[in-house]
């Protein structure tokens, strides 16, 4: 299978999501840890270009290229000439003539990354897009539950908390859905989208209600940042309803804990579960690096002609 861009997850078949499962398993070691690979990306430039903030995502992209052999450069908008007034087109074709193969980014307008794609020699591989996709992040969830329960087939899987403004939770309901789990939604009336994607999906009303029938929560952030200033949420009933409390995982102990991160500590998730044998959200991390390897190597191996 040789792959152009991964603009979405949408695209990508059962099939294509499961091969590049195994590619990403096969780069965790027995142990757990991330296996050594040989530099497959040896002469391959790959440029991570991040328009919004980013941890998770920037590293983990920077250490699976770095583990594949590939040289990397970064740009981030501060300190650059879009500055100056340089276009988004314009700093793309500029990147591109430095004899870079691939870029890895993230921005926070929707259709970038398609636009871009429709016109460059680079492989355009998305790390977050607006509130619609972040395709990475939906096959490294997968990746690390099959690590936990084998098969993703029959796992019923709740997404709690600001569905809304999440691009998270639209490629996950589809990677999970191809894999076979069912997906359910818990979020309060404001913070669900009104949006054809959602329209077939159940919605529990509580999490205490989501974490009575599922196998899994994914947790997600309140997002802020892309939310419409109008709208004003009441953070008490939030976290009556809607918050995964010590108390609530101790209370269910057999349902997986997920959360792609950043976490608000105290406000959808207490600290304390962040350590509970149940919470993957480390692990979510491990596979990240395990998941961009596996993209890296498939998307790049052979750069567009
Ligand atoms: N999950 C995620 O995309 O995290 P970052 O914003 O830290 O990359």
């Amino acid at each position: 299978m040789q792959l152009q861009h991964l603009l979405d997850t949408t695209t990508l078949s059962a099939t294509e999501i499961d091969e590049l499962l195994l590619d990403a398993s096969a780069f965790i070691s027995p142990g757990g840890s991330i296996a050594s690979p040989s530099p497959t990306l040896r002469g391959v430039t790959i440029v991570l270009a991040f328009f919004e903030p980013s941890t998770r995502t920037r590293l983990s992209f920077e250490t699976a290229a770095q583990r594949l052999g590939a040289s990397i450069l970064h740009f981030t908008p501060d300190g650059s000439s879009v500055n100056k007034g340089e276009s988004l087109r314009e700093t793309f074709r500029t990147i591109e003539a430095m004899d870079v193969q691939g870029i890895v980014l993230r921005h926070g307008q929707d259709g970038v990354h398609r636009e871009l794609a429709s016109w460059t020699r680079m492989r355009v591989i998305n790390a977050g897009e607006g509130r619609t996709s972040h395709p990475t992040q939906a096959l490294l969830d997968a990746a690390t539950l099959r690590e936990r329960t084998s098969t993703l087939k029959g796992l019923r899987v709740a997404i709690v908390g600001d569905v809304a403004h999440s691009r998270v939770a639209r490629s996950n309901v589809d990677v999970l859905r191809k894999c076979g789990a069912s997906v359910a939604l818990c979020a309060p009336a404001e913070l669900l989208p009104k949006e054809a994607w959602v329209a077939d999906l159940p919605v529990y009303a509580s999490i205490d209600e989501a974490m009575s029938s599922a196998d899994v929560v994914c947790m997600l952030r309140i997002q802020r940042e892309r939310m419409d200033a109008s709208l004003t949420l009441h953070m008490d009933s939030y976290r009556n309803s809607f918050a995964l409390t010590e108390d609530r995982a101790h209370r269910f102990p057999n349902v997986i804990v997920m959360h792609p991160g950043p976490v608000n500590v105290g406000v959808e998730l207490d600290e304390a579960v962040l350590d509970l044998p149940q919470t993957i959200i480390h692990r979510q991390v491990a596979h990240g690096v395990a998941v961009r390897m596996a993209v890296l190597n498939r998307y790049l191996r052979s750069p567009i002609a």
